[in-house]
């Protein structure tokens, strides 16, 4: 796989998705972008970034031999004589190329999205560092991780999406120290892993909104951090003396500051950690937030029947019993051996 690499850059595919304005997640600025082109680079771009059917001889020789793997891999599949992606594009950043799929206010099932990127830019991860990427999805951070000679360990519940993270792997030329294993967080580590001197998850932070209380994958639980606290609780066991971790989380604001500060304070000191929380984007947590139409609309997709108007309800009441004004997305850094706790709010300067 990794010749397709070098093919695609020699087309000038990494030149031109290096000069999309943004991270280069926005299919229309691709297409915006691609109006101009013809020849090979066009009919590559359409296929890879806008998912446009091809006939597999027009595609170059590399990107040709790759089709089998990308069909097993479960990211293309022919129709007729032509070949598609499916669902997925193939993205660039921070010198890894990944397929994932769009950003989308619907569920998607190999995640990438700008909050992928602004996690990556806050992780240094030195040669050689053990690191283990929790809720991997198709492996952005793991990856970053490998390109920089540290061996990464990633761990996905869905198994397509695992997949996924694996033919990544190879397309970046990094499976030699990349491991992918499927399960719920820790549980599918060896019982005497050693521990890691980088921890990363980007946890799904939508609140569930099921009666029953099942998380789907793509969802975080009562209040949008039981992901979180779970991934916290098995830190002390799992990250290594002097090391790190860094997490996403959506966090609930009232009038009287960050809903879950004490605990997080209380979480830090218990287990000898310093722990920062940069605050970033401020959300609307009210019935017409796009927070809470997005926590619908992605009820919906696994629950069809359910009534708009009681779960825009049920949804905002989650924010409402936390007395909670706006939520934040938020990036938790913790390093192990220290005692600090810091909040940053970035809204404020
Ligand atoms: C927001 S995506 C993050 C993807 C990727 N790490 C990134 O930064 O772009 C969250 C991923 O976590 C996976 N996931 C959800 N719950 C999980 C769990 N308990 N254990 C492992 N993975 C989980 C989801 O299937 C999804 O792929």
């Amino acid at each position: 796989m990794t010749p397709v690499v070098a093919e695609l850059e020699r087309l000038g595919l990494a030149e031109f998705l290096a000069d999309v304005p943004g991270d280069g997640v926005d299919r229309l600025q691709w297409a915006a972008g691609l109006r101009g082109l013809d020849g090979g680079l066009r009919t590559v771009a359409g296929f890879l970034l806008l998912g446009e059917s091809a006939r597999a001889e027009l595609l170059p020789p590399a990107l040709r031999g790759a089709l089998p793997a990308l069909v097993e891999g479960g990211v293309a599949a022919y129709r007729g004589d032509e070949v598609q992606l499916v669902d997925v594009s193939l993205f660039r950043a921070r010198g890894v190329w990944l397929f994932a799929e769009p950003p989308s206010p619907f569920p998607v099932r190999h995640y990438f999205g700008r909050d992928s990127v602004a996690l990556s830019r806050r992780i240094g991860y030195p040669p050689g560092a053990r690191v283990l990427d929790l809720c991997s999805g198709p492996g952005f951070q793991g990856l970053v991780a490998a390109r920089q000679g540290a061996p990464a360990t990633l761990v996905e519940l869905l198994p397509g999406t695992a997949a996924v993270a694996r033919l990544n792997a190879e397309l970046n030329g990094v499976a030699d120290r990349v491991e992918v294993l499927v399960g719920d967080l820790y549980a599918p580590l060896p019982a005497d892993a050693e521990p890691y001197d980088r921890v990363v998850a980007n946890i799904p932070f939508l609140p569930t909104l099921s009666p029953r209380g099942e998380e789907a994958a793509h969802e975080g639980g009562a209040d949008g951090f039981s992901v979180g606290r779970r991934v916290l609780a098995g830190l002390p066991q799992h990250l290594a003396p002097g090391g790190t971790a860094h997490l996403t989380a959506l966090l609930l604001q009232s009038d009287r500051g960050l809903v879950a500060e004490e605990e997080l304070r209380a979480w830090a000191a218990e287990h000898g950690c310093g722990l920062t929380v940069a605050l970033t984007d401020r959300m609307a947590v009210d019935a017409d937030s796009d927070l809470v139409q997005t926590t619908v609309s992605d009820h919906l997709e696994s629950d069809p029947l359910a009534g708009p108007e009681e779960l825009t309800a049920a949804a905002a009441a989650v924010y409402a019993r936390h007395g909670a004004t706006a939520a934040r997305l938020a990036y938790l850094r913790i390093d192990h051996g220290m005692a600090e706790f810091r909040v940053y709010d970035r809204a404020h300067g």
